[in-house]
């Protein structure tokens, strides 16, 4: 029996590339602006839209960049972003949960929610009680 090698999309690809992850950021801080364990960490930048502005066009970059894509990151790594913040493992779970579900949402295939949750859960030790 021969095995054809199956084309594999990268994650940035499955993703929907650019266009789509700025989609689904915008979704995660809309759904972190409404999540009750999270939202007055968030709430705050409402009042300052050219700051608001520029976090989602940094976390559009970490995305593209980290997914494959051939967007430069432009933003500070995990635990200098973090410092001082003392995020706590319920926070981390909320924002993961509130990742999840948008993915969901978007009809992004669950191999792929499968490979953003392990990098997600990878950069939990980067991002609690920094
Ligand atoms: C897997 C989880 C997370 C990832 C990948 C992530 C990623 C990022 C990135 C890329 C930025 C922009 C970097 C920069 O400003 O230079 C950022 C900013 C920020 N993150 Fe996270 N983050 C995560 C979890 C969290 C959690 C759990 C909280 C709090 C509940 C949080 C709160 C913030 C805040 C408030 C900012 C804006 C910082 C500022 O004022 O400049 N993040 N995050």
């Amino acid at each position: 029996m021969t095995t054809v090698a199956m084309p594999t999309l990268s994650l940035y690809e499955r993703l929907g590339k650019r266009e789509n992850i700025e989609a689904i950021v915008e979704d995660i801080v809309a759904a972190h602006m409404i999540n009750p364990i999270v939202k007055a960490r968030f709430l705050p930048y409402l009042e300052q839209g050219e700051k608001l502005a520029h976090t989602k066009s940094l976390l559009v970059e970490f995305l593209c960049a980290g997914s494959g894509g051939s967007e430069a990151y432009t933003g500070r790594d995990m635990p200098a972003t973090h410092r001082g913040m003392n995020i706590s493992e319920t926070e981390y779970m909320a924002v993961m949960d509130d990742i999840m579900e948008v993915l969901a949402k978007h009809n992004i295939d669950e191999e792929t929610q499968k490979d953003m949750l392990f990098i997600g859960y990878s950069l939990r030790k980067q991002i609690i009680a920094q």
